[in-house]
């Protein structure tokens, strides 16, 4: 009874008010399964592509050509396999395109399919999303660490500073909850001091504070000012996370601070880079060099990777060939899982896997497009002892994942939290069992 009857598209909206593809995925029992494509906009250039209209109508970012591949190409591919059988429905779906890319289906057809294939078998047995992924793919579920934008920056704030991503981690809270709690007061803090300093501008792509500073270590010095704020010991319960993205800063080992009107190259930005980290308790930083910068990602990892989580997003792009070569190679301790990137949940939760196998942190993330879909708070959870990035505390398509967590958190019963354990090789886990920390 979970053989697929139906595959239907439909454009929907995201959370920039971008058309996106929704997939309805029906199976002969009448049960359906759907999901919807986030969209990027700091992309590696080696991730999977959306596919997009072009032309005046829409910016260009019409979904017809993606919504006939789901139509035409797709959907007549699927229609009588199995449902529980993710591995051959994503196959399949690979087969219909050898482009490296998914440029010919179109990644945002396809991850649309994929993750509305896995709903539709979880609905089918009667599981919830998270409990099918951890009996499918032999995982033991548990709440993911999360980790939360206090403030937007780079492409997602119009590059009103450079680096993109400044966010929290609570990895000293011992329940999911207690998480929400210390970011509220976190996020909260900083709105404050934004509006005392007359610097209040509202909010960036991802919901975090507008970064209205005047230097990007401006946005640390509030950022700690803020942990403070909030009662907290910055170090302590709370660390700090860095997304640099610095693919978006340069190419070929050259970078530019444009708000800084400053130039660097892939061995001075290590050395700021350092000398952040010995200034403010960061513990985790994702792209702190550009995807096509092997040496600096190598040169990073030899010199931070024994304390510091070093996270590759663009530079890995939920690939496990290249998790396996960047292992190889000593660069990067820590894997960003987006399920686009790649384009299906095969090939995601294949890197997930190649992570985990070789000891690295794996942290499922969102796109700065989202909606309403919490497929991510599920696969973070099912696959466990993992992290979740979905961007700030505000806005619905943000809070929806959070909430979705809160509810799983009743399903899985106390207990079920990772807590600080992905952060156990870094400073922050490091000091904790040596007991400074609280
Ligand atoms: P994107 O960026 O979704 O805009 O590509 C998110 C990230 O870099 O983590
Ligand atoms: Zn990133």
């Amino acid at each position: 009874m979970s053989r697929i009857t139906a595959v239907q598209g439909r454009r929907v909206w995201d959370s920039r008010g971008n058309p996106t593809i929704e997939v309805d995925v029906t199976l002969e029992s009448g049960v359906i399964g759907r999901a919807i494509a986030p969209a990027g906009a700091s992309r590696g250039t080696r991730e999977a592509i959306d596919l997009r209209d072009g032309g005046k109508a829409l910016r260009g970012m019409g979904v017809a050509r993606a919504l006939d591949s789901v139509a035409t190409k797709i959907a007549p591919a699927l229609v009588g396999l199995e449902a529980t059988d993710q591995a051959g429905v994503d196959a399949a779906i690979l087969a219909l395109d050898s482009s490296p890319l998914k440029e010919s289906l179109g990644g945002n057809a396809t991850v649309a399919t994929s993750l509305a294939v896995l709903h539709a078998a979880a609905n089918n047995a009667g599981l919830p999303l998270w409990r099918h992924v951890a009996q499918h793919y032999d995982t033991s579920p548990s709440l993911p660490l999360p980790e939360i934008q206090i403030f937007g920056g780079g492409a997602h704030a119009g590059r009103r500073v450079d680096i993109q991503d400044f966010m929290i981690m609570v990895p000293g809270a011992s329940s999911f909850d207690e998480v929400m709690e210390v970011t509220n007061e976190v996020y909260f803090a900083a709105g404050d001091i934004m509006a005392s300093k007359g610097k209040a501008a509202g909010v960036a792509d991802e919901g975090g504070w507008w970064p209205m500073f005047d230097s990007n270590e401006e946005a640390l010095e509030t950022l700690v000012k803020a942990i403070e704020k909030a009662g907290e010991k910055p170090g302590n319960r709370v660390i700090i996370s860095l997304d640099v993205a610095a693919s978006e800063l340069g190419q070929d080992g050259q970078y530019r601070l444009a708000l800084e009107d400053r130039s660097m190259d892939s061995g001075q930005l290590i050395d700021m880079l350092g000398r952040w980290m010995d200034s403010y308790p960061i513990a985790s930083i994702e792209d702190p060099v550009g995807e096509d910068d092997p040496e600096g990602m190598v040169e990073f990892t030899r010199r931070f990777g024994d304390h510091v989580q070093i996270i590759g997003d663009d530079y890995l792009v939920t690939n496990a060939k290249l998790v396996a070569e960047a292992e190889a190679a000593g660069a990067c301790n820590a894997v960003l899982v987006k399920v686009n990137q790649a384009g299906t949940v095969t090939e995601s939760v294949d890197t997930f896997k190649a992570a985990r196998a070789a000891g690295w942190g794996a942290i499922v993330s969102a796109r700065s497009g989202e909606t309403e879909d919490v497929s991510i708070s599920h696969l973070s959870t099912g696959l466990g002892g993992g992290q979740l990035k979905v961007g700030s505390f505000t806005r619905s398509e943000r809070m929806v994942k959070w909430n979705e967590c809160l509810r799983i958190q009743d399903e899985l019963g106390a207990g079920s939290y990772v807590a600080g354990a992905p952060l156990a090789k870094t400073w922050w886990g490091k000091n904790k069992l040596k007991g400074s920390v609280a």
